[in-house]
C-alpha cells in the first residue's frame, strides 16, 4: 500500500539549538550531503523538537535561520535537495499523535532526550521531552524515508521509530517504510574540546562557521596531557590526533601519526596544525555563510519552497495512515 518513492530517500533534522558545530558537520551534515548524491534527499530544521527547551522567541528564529544557512554553506543544493522548517509541515505533529496512541509509555521512559534531561536535574520534564522520540518518528515516517543519518547518539530514537512503523503496519498492514539508521563508524561521536563527544550541551564545540581568529582559539583550548616537546606521544589517546585525522588525507594522518611517536612535536605545534587544516577546509562555507547573512530573504526563500515540496510528501503518508486506522477524510466528499 505505501507508495515508496523511486529513489530511496535520506532524511534528518537538526536541532536549532546555537550555530551547528565540527560534531553536528562530521557526524550528520556531511554524511546527509554525500547520501543526497544518491538519495532523495529531505533536510530539515527541527524546530519543534527544539521548542522542548527554547523559551526565547527571538533566538529560536534566529537559531532556525542559522541551521538553515548552515547547511547551505556547507552545500546543500535546494535545487536537488528539500530544505524545510519542521514546523511549517504540521502534518508530522498530527502523525505524531497517532504514533503515540500506538506507542507503550513503558518505552518512552528508556529514551535518551528525557533521560537525559531527568539526569541534568530538570525537576519538570515537559510532555514534549517526553515524547520528542514520538515527533521524531513521526518526522521520519511522515515523508517515506529509508536511510536516516545521523551520529550514534540518535540511534536509539531511530530505532524507537522502526519500531512504531513496524507496530502500524503490523496492525494495519503495509503502510508506512521501516527506516534505517545510518552512522558513519570514523565520526559516530567526534570529540570535543575536553574530549568528551562534542555537544552543544557540554559547552566543549566547536562552531563550525567561526571565523578563523576564534577557531584558533577553540582549537587552542584542546585539553591534552602535560607530555613535554620531545616527549614521544600516542595519536591514538590524544583528542588533537582524533580532529586531526577527521580532516586529513590518508597520507596526512599517517605522518602525523610517526611525528606522534617519534617526539620532538609539541601539542601546541600539532593543535595548530589541526588548526591550519580546519581552517583552509571551512573557508569555503564560512564565505557563503557570510553571503547568506548579508541576503536572509534567500535563506527564508529556499525554506518556504523546500516546505511547499515537503508538504504534500507528509499529507499523503497522512492520508494513507488516516485511511488505514479507519478515519478517512470526509472533507473529499464534496
Ligand atoms: P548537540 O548534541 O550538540 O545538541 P544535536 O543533538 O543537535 O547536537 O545533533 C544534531 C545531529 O548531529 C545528530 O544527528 C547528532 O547525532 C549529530 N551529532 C551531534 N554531536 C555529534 C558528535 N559529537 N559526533 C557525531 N555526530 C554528532
Ligand atoms: N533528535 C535529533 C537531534 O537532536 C534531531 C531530529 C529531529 C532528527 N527529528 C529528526 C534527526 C529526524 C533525524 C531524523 O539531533
Amino acid at each position: 500500500m505505501s507508495t515508496a518513492p523511486a529513489r530511496r530517500r535520506s532524511l534528518t533534522g537538526i536541532q536549532p539549538s546555537g550555530m551547528p558545530h565540527i560534531g553536528n558537520l562530521l557526524g550528520a551534515i556531511l554524511p546527509a550531503l554525500k547520501l543526497a548524491e544518491t538519495h532523495d534527499g529531505f533536510y530539515f530544521v527541527a524546530s519543534y523538537h527544539a521548542f522542548t527547551t527554547q523559551r526565547d522567541p527571538r533566538l529560536m528564529a534566529q537559531q532556525v535561520w542559522d541551521v538553515a544557512a548552515t547547511w547551505l554553506s556547507f552545500g546543500l543544493d535546494p535545487e536537488r535537495c528539500v530544505l524545510w522548517n519542521q514546523h511549517d509541515v504540521p502534518e508530522v505533529c498530527e502523525l505524531s499523535w497517532v504514533l503515540a496512541c500506538m506507542t507503550p509509555k513503558s518505552g518512552l521512559d528508556k529514551a535518551h532526550a528525557y533521560k537525559d534531561a531527568v539526569a541534568k536535574g530538570i525537576k519538570e520534564v515537559n510532555c514534549g521531552l517526553y515524547t520528542y522520540p514520538v515527533l521524531m518518528a513521526a518526522d521520519i515516517l511522515a515523508f517515506d524515508s529509508h536511510v536516516v543519518p545521523v551520529g550514534k547518539d540518535q540511534k536509539q530514537h531511530v530505532e524507537m521509530a522502526r519500531d512504531m512503523a513496524q507496530r502500524l503496519n503490523h496492525h494495519y498492514g503495509d503502510v508506512l517504510v521501516v527506516p534505517e539508521p545510518q552512522i558513519t563508524p570514523e565520526v559516530a561521536a567526534v570529540p570535543g574540546i575536553d574530549g568528551q563527544k562534542m555537544s552543544k550541551s557540554y559547552g566543549n564545540d566547536i562552531g563550525a562557521l567561526l571565523p578563523p581568529k576564534k577557531l584558533r582559539k577553540r582549537v587552542m583550548r584542546i585539553a591534552t596531557d602535560s607530555k613535554p616537546l620531545e616527549a614521544p606521544k600516542d595519536p591514538d589517546t590524544c583528542t588533537v590526533f582524533a580532529l586531526y585525522k577527521l580532516f586529513a588525507t590518508p597520507a596526512q594522518r599517517e605522518e602525523m601519526a610517526a611525528r606522534y611517536r617519534a617526539g620532538g612535536l609539541g601539542y601546541g605545534h600539532a593543535k595548530q596544525e589541526l588548526f591550519e587544516l580546519m581552517d583552509a577546509q571551512l573557508a569555503e562555507p564560512r564565505e557563503r555563510y557570510a553571503h547568506y547573512v548579508d541576503h536572509p530573504d534567500e535563506v527564508r526563500e529556499i525554506l518556504a519552497s523546500g516546505a511547499l515540496k515537503a508538504r504534500p510528501v507528509a499529507r499523503a503518508t497522512l492520508s494513507r495512515v488516516r485511511d488505514a486506522i479507519g478515519l478517512s477524510s470526509q472533507l473529499s466528499i464534496s
